[in-house]
């Protein structure tokens, strides 16, 4: 495995794998890789020929420095990780110079879609995503590209920039991998403390009680009270949003009847560190 710090060497050795016939899969990460990540690259090595994986902390899509600086950063055992588990051919880890020469001044504008949830509580956090995003797209031009759906606005906003950007890349989104105890595995977990750790798996759980107990109950905008009330009475849990959403357009649901496909999206802080998770409450078949 490769690892690459520069733009141009990157684009060389994309263009010699392409050159060749091989398909392309790129994973892009903000590294502090976990098994979570290990199985996008999996997924990307079993469906292409090659295997790029960035590691960036990209600044652009921070909207608290003390959320940037305090972010993990881990290269040389994210690289072992790659290498011990994956066939991934190149890991891509250039600095902010590299990537950002000179400030990005591009605004993205996906609407209604990123002004909900994520977008409303981390204002230009998705145009950072985006700056990110399509930078990598440019640079690697990738057949496929992977991404989690424990990020689920972050998918639809990716899938949409694909969409108006008219990028030739197929766009795959990967279930969210858990620990035993329902909690999802995230980079952010590690900031923890012990007594954190053990009750933040009651997110997921409460999740699952109002789609298992709750749901033919109550109407979505009661089930939200009811969530956000279950865990706010938890010490160090504190919900930041709990949204019933459809899950193409995320916007609002107010009936289980409006649409096929409805989703939950949550923040919700344990201690300093901010969680994000979702559940299905309906899927179309
Ligand atoms: O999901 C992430 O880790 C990041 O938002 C991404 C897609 C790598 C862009 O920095």
């Amino acid at each position: 495995m490769k690892t690459i710090a520069t733009i141009s060497e990157l684009k060389q050795v994309v263009a010699s794998a392409r050159a060749e016939g091989k398909t392309i899969g790129l994973v892009p990460t903000m590294g502090a890789l976990h098994i979570g990540h290990l199985s996008l690259i999996k997924r990307a090595c079993s469906e292409c020929d090659f295997v790029v994986i960035s590691v960036f902390v990209n600044p652009t899509q921070f909207n608290n420095p003390e959320d940037l600086r305090t972010y993990p950063r881990t290269l040389e055992a994210d690289k072992k990780l790659i290498e011990d588990n994956t066939s991934a051919q190149v890991v891509f880890a250039p600095s902010v110079e590299e990537i950002y020469p000179e400030p990005d001044t591009r605004q993205f504008a996906f609407g209604p879609i990123a002004e909900v949830m994520e977008g409303e509580h981390r204002p230009g956090h998705f145009n950072g995503v985006a700056q990110i995003v399509s930078k990598l797209f440019m640079f690697v031009e990738p057949d496929k590209a992977y991404f989690g759906e424990k990020d689920f606005q972050q998918l639809a906003i990716i899938r949409k920039m694909v969409k108006d950007l008219d990028f030739k890349i197929q766009i795959v989104g990967c279930p969210i991998v858990r620990y035993m105890d329902g909690l999802a595995v995230s980079s952010r977990n590690a900031l923890l403390q012990e007594d954190e750790r053990a009750i933040a798996p009651i997110i997921q759980a409460t999740l699952r009680r109002s789609v298992e107990e709750k749901q033919y109950e109550m109407t979505p905008s009661e089930v939200i009270s009811w969530v956000t009330k279950t865990l706010n009475k938890i010490e160090h849990l504190e919900v930041e949003y709990y949204s019933i959403v459809d899950g193409l357009t995320l916007q609002p649901v107010n009936d289980w009847t409006d649409t096929d496909y409805v989703v939950g999206c949550i923040t919700c802080y344990c201690g300093k560190v901010r969680l994000i998770d979702n559940i299905t409450y309906k899927v179309s078949e």
